[in-house]
């Protein structure tokens, strides 16, 4: 039986964060879950390196595109082998052995009649490597809001809109096949609207696998990227991947284009694809712009990469958006981890240390309740886990403890090793042993999420391997042997002082952004700024700002200025006996018939400038990106002229 999954391949335009950490993470948990049921199981990862983006980001430090994936690239396989996550192969699509399967796709797509040639001009969107169908020259992305550049060139084309009711056909038959349904839906609905034909090569990049007999075009970053599922275990007869683990925003790809090119290609489909929602920081989406990233190092040189994954899977409902913060994390690893589970273990052991010298009794009697707890938390865990619901299936684990602890209180097994009485030394017996069988059963349930710490857990109840190995068949009750010697017990999960931890996190997270900078030869930027956003201006206190006095005007007349391109000669009346003459650098974003009567702003104490031998008293306020165009500040509500801004 095997098991192929993957995650998406990652853009090498930016070190890896904690997003990414979570769909690795998943996606090791995933593996390890079915490595425990006995599937012989493969994952896959890899980087995502072509494409005009990563060209830019090259040119922009120096460096050649492949240079700087070289770079990108080892960060992120150094960050999975660093967080002990089972990658079994890392695909790179600048490996030439990715190429000719790229290759070999089109070459079957297009003899089979899918692919053809045909220029294209269109609105495309750099940043997320889209042509914007709807979209005319000057329109935003609609997805990342940045401008769209005009392209034409000379494409080659896949049929996709061949495929529209074959795939309505696929969604209907399969449910399953992408999953959760909100995302089903969504593509369902997509689909219905009607698929136009997709480009997928591209003139205007140099940084790209080569079309076949084709040297002016590389391939389009879906197509090529796409195909690294199937490259990356090549001539390994895994294919068609039992699951793609992503998240939200590329479902489309997977569960529209895939299958097309797939199907053109004469190739099976992928059996399932789940899309996880995202992680949120500080209630916005993390990203390089805004500068509100969270990486996964930090947090496990403080917590351990164990606290890391448990926060994630148990934090966030997968499937859905979540949340990511600090306090949170510290606070869910002290309640659960370090008081639940960390706890139990180190009670349970240190009885079996003190009233039966580290020697584990057989049970005179089986604690019903407890076991039957342990039963209902496997069969959860089991169907949880299958179903990708990580977080429900914690919880019942976590019930499970919290049986046995009430349990543990209810026994007294602290009384009951006073007592004289027979009956009460098997009572004590059966306390101990059915402690340390729910340990036991808790590490095997809860290792594809916590694997180091379960199997930290297992050395210390004496027993060989690692709960991982031991697998599903480990689950069933009565298994601990006994007579058995425990190992040596220490604490696995010391209990955490949020402040200086956090404090140490977010030192840590600062050196890491430095690091990473200094990594691509990228210069610091100011904390929050976007690309082409000017930093934010040395803080002043309110004195200072009151000393500027701001004014609403209206402007009586306006004309362009001679032997300037830029420049409007403007009188405007701010409430004064005389109107102001005021030469502003506008020209170029509007023309002298649409100031008239137009309210502005103006700061009304600047000294006096000559401007083209007109003296200017006052500047106009507009708002402009660096090198863009200025816009007039202006009112919603009509506002009296004359009237301060304060
Ligand atoms: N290269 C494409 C994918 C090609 S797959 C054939 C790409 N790369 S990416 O670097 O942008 O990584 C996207 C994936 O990283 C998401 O699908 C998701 O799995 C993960 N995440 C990145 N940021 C994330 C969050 N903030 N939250 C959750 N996951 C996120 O798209």
């Amino acid at each position: 039986m095997k098991y192929y999954l993957t995650t998406p391949i990652y853009y090498v335009n930016a070190a890896p964060h904690i997003g990414h950490t979570y769909t690795t993470m998943a996606a090791d948990l995933v593996a390890r879950w079915k490595r425990m049921q006995g599937y012989e199981t493969v994952l896959t990862t890899g980087t995502d390196e072509h494409g005009q983006k990563i060209e830019r980001a090259a040119k922009a430090v120096g460096k050649s595109p492949q240079e700087y994936a070289d770079t990108i690239s080892a960060e992120f396989s150094r960050q999975w082998t660093g967080l002990n996550l089972g990658i079994d192969r890392f695909r790179r699509t600048s490996d030439p052995r990715h190429h000719a399967v790229v290759q070999d796709l089109f070459r079957r797509c297009k003899d089979n009649g899918y692919v053809y040639k045909s220029a294209y001009t269109g609105q495309y969107c750099v940043s997320c490597e889209l042509y914007v169908n709807e979209a005319k020259p000057g329109d935003p992305c609609p997805d990342c809001g940045r401008p769209t550049e005009t392209v034409t060139e000379e494409n080659f084309f896949f049929k996709l809109s061949a495929f529209q009711d074959r795939l309505l056909e696929l969604y209907d038959k399969d449910p399953l096949f992408i999953q959760p349904e909100t995302r089903r839906n969504e593509v369902i609905a997509f689909v219905k609207q009607g698929l136009s034909d997709l480009s997928i090569s591209r003139t205007t990049i140099k940084w790209g696998i080569p079309v076949p007999d084709e040297e002016k075009h590389v391939f389009y970053v879906w197509f090529d990227a796409l195909s690294t599922y199937m490259s990356a275990v090549d001539g390994e007869g895994l294919w068609p991947a039992d699951l793609h683990l992503i998240g939200k925003e590329i479902v489309r790809f997977h569960a529209i284009y895939w299958p097309a090119f797939l199907w053109a290609a004469g190739l099976p489909i992928p059996k399932r694809i789940f899309a996880h929602g995202w992680l949120l920081f500080e209630n916005d989406k993390m990203s390089k712009s805004r500068g509100n990233i969270v990486r996964a190092t930090p947090i496990q040189e403080v917590m351990g990469a164990d606290a890391l994954r448990y926060f994630l899977m148990r934090e966030v409902p997968f499937g859905q958006d979540g949340g990511f913060s600090y306090d949170a994390l510290v606070g869910r690893y002290n309640s659960d981890l370090a008081n639940g589970l960390g706890n139990l273990v180190s009670r349970g052991l240190s009885m079996v240390q003190q009233y039966r010298q580290g020697i584990v009794p057989a049970a005179p009697s089986v604690a019903e309740n407890v076991a039957e707890a342990a039963r209902n938390a496997i069969a959860a865990v089991k169907t949880h886990f299958d179903n990708f619901e990580f977080s429900k299936g914690l919880e019942a684990v976590w019930g499970m403890l919290s049986v046995v602890d009430k349990f543990i209180v209810e026994q007294a097994p602290w009384k009951l090793v006073k007592s004289p009485d027979p009956a009460d030394r098997a009572k004590l017996d059966t306390a101990l042993y059915t402690t340390v069988e729910s340990v036991r059963v808790a590490a095997v349930l809860l290792s594809p999420v916590l694997p180091e710490s379960c199997a930290r857990i297992w050395a210390q109840l004496g027993l060989a391997g690692s709960p991982g190995d031991a697998g599903i068949a480990a689950l069933d009750w009565g298994q601990y042997p006994a007579g058995h010697a425990i190992g040596a017990p220490s604490a696995v999960f010391p209990r955490i002082d949020a402040k200086p931890a956090i404090e140490k996190m977010r030192e840590l997270e600062e050196a890491e952004t430095a690091r990473q900078n200094a990594l691509v030869g990228k210069k610091p930027e100011p904390a929050g700024m976007a690309e082409g956003v000017a930093p934010i201006a040395e803080t002043i206190d309110i004195e200072a700002f009151t000393k500027v006095d701001l004014r609403v005007g209206v402007v009586l007349s306006a004309e362009k200025v001679k032997g300037s391109d830029k420049l409007l000669h403007l009188k405007v009346d701010i409430g004064e006996k005389q109107p102001r003459t005021i030469v502003a650098g506008i020209a170029m974003a509007y023309k002298p018939e649409q100031m008239t009567g137009r309210k502005v702003v103006i700061v009304a104490n600047l000294q006096p400038r000559k401007l083209r031998g007109i003296e200017s008293k006052g500047m106009i306020v507009a708002a402009s990106l660096e090198g863009g165009q200025p816009t007039l500040a202006g009112f919603l509500e009509d506002v009296p002229v004359g009237a301060r801004l304060k």
